[in-house]
Order: C-alpha cells, then sequence, then structure tokens
C-alpha cells in the first residue's frame, strides 16, 4: 500500500526545510532541553495551532517528565507596520505557578504574539519562563523577545508545512517551503484579510 501525500500547494511549491533536516534538528533541540532541565519536571505549552506539529516531534525527544497544554491566540495585523494586535482565544488551564515553563512556538515573526503571551504567563508566578521556537524571522523583528531555543533562522518569507499554514491549508505537509504565488497574494490581501495563527 503506498503512503497516502499531503494536499501539494502546486508548481510554485520550494522546499526550504526537508523533513529530515526538521528531524534531525528537533532531536538535538530535544536533547539540549533534556540538559538543561536535568532532575526538572517542565511543563510545555504549545502556541495553538500552528506548533501542533512541532510538539509532538518535540515532546518525544525530551527524555524528562512533561506537562503538556495549549495556548491560542489570534493576531490582526493593523497595518504594514505590523503594529497588530493580539486575542487570546482559549488559555492554558494547567496551574503554573512555581513550576518550569517552555512556550512552544512554530514561528516568531514580528514577536508581537509571543509578547503578549509572555507577559500574561508571567502573572502567574512560574519559576522560569522560556521559548522554544521551531522557526525565527529576525530580520520581522519588533518587540524583544528572549529565545532560549530556536530551531532555523528564515528569511522573510511566507513558509508553510509541518503545521504552519496558508489559510487553514498546508498544515500536513511533511517539509517547511514557501510558494511564490500564495507569498504575493498574501502581502496583497494583508490589510483586509484576518490571518489565522
Ligand atoms: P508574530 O506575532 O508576528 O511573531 O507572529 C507569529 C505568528 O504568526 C506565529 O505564531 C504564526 O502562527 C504566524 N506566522 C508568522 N509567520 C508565518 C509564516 O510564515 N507562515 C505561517 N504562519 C506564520
Ligand atoms: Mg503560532
Amino acid at each position: 500500500m503506498s503512503t497516502p501525500q499531503a494536499e501539494q500547494p502546486g508548481k510554485s511549491f520550494r522546499i526550504l526545510i526537508p523533513a529530515e533536516q526538521i528531524r534531525v534538528r528537533i532531536q538535538a533541540m530535544g536533547k539540549q532541553i533534556t540538559e538543561d532541565y536535568q532532575g526538572k519536571r517542565i511543563v510545555l505549552i504549545s502556541v495553538l495551532k500552528g506548533s501542533f506539529i512541532f510538539l509532538a516531534d518535540l515532546v518525544r525527544s525530551i527524555a524528562l517528565p512533561v506537562d503538556i497544554d495549549f495556548i491560542a491566540a489570534s493576531s490582526y495585523p493593523t497595518s504594514s507596520k505590523s503594529t497588530g494586535t493580539v486575542r487570546f482565544v482559549m488559555d492554558a488551564e494547567i496551574d503554573i505557578q512555581g513550576r518550569d515553563v517552555l512556550i512552544v512556538e512554530d514561528v516568531v515573526d514580528t514577536g508581537l504574539t509571543l509578547e503578549m503571551i509572555c507577559a500574561r504567563l508571567m502573572t502567574r508566578r512560574p519559576a522560569s519562563l522560556k521559548v522554544c521556537t521551531l522557526l525565527n524571522k529576525p530580520s520581522r523583528r519588533v518587540a524583544h523577545v528572549p529565545m532560549e531555543y530556536s530551531g532555523f533562522d528564515v528569511e522573510d518569507y511566507f513558509v508553510i508545512g509541518y503545521g504552519l499554514d496558508y489559510a487553514e491549508r498546508f498544515r500536513n505537509l511533511p517539509d517547511i517551503g514557501i510558494v511564490d504565488d500564495l507569498e504575493k497574494s498574501l502581502k496583497r490581501n494583508l490589510e483586509k484579510e484576518l490571518v489565522r495563527v
């Protein structure tokens, strides 16, 4: 029986980070986290929806007791200057007071989403709060957010696959890549479109 294939985004799809490279990098990140938190039990808070595949792979490469929780936020870009406002859609349930917390993010772009999430979680007085992101777009940063663990730096492309979507599609692609046409159309619609995170 042949393996079913995810929906393909078309001819202009260009792979940036192949699945095998993602797998190897995440194993190294998990190993590092295991060493850094030796003897501790950590809480991983995954930022939905984009980080669900990353979380699933990361958690299986961490050899520590882990609690898992989820948070969901949406950003509404109000201008091309990236002064987006962030709205919380779903909150985490685990009591994190006095706990070592690691936020698991798919991509840090302007940093505004993460800044708000960190501020919100800090009011609950965790013992520590750190960030683990699969992708980082340093050229787009507006808010300064410290990232303890970062998988790959990417240029200012709109990327899809491995959990990341374009209008809710292509999350199930095994590789991370870009589609030139999608990028153009996204830029055109940025002012009026709700971008789901
Ligand atoms: P920020 O608030 O600008 O850092 O935006 C972060 C959120 O926007 C991420 O959690 C993603 O879900 C989403 N996002 C940013 N860049 C991309 C991308 O290239 N592809 C898909 N989603 C993205
Ligand atoms: Mg996200």
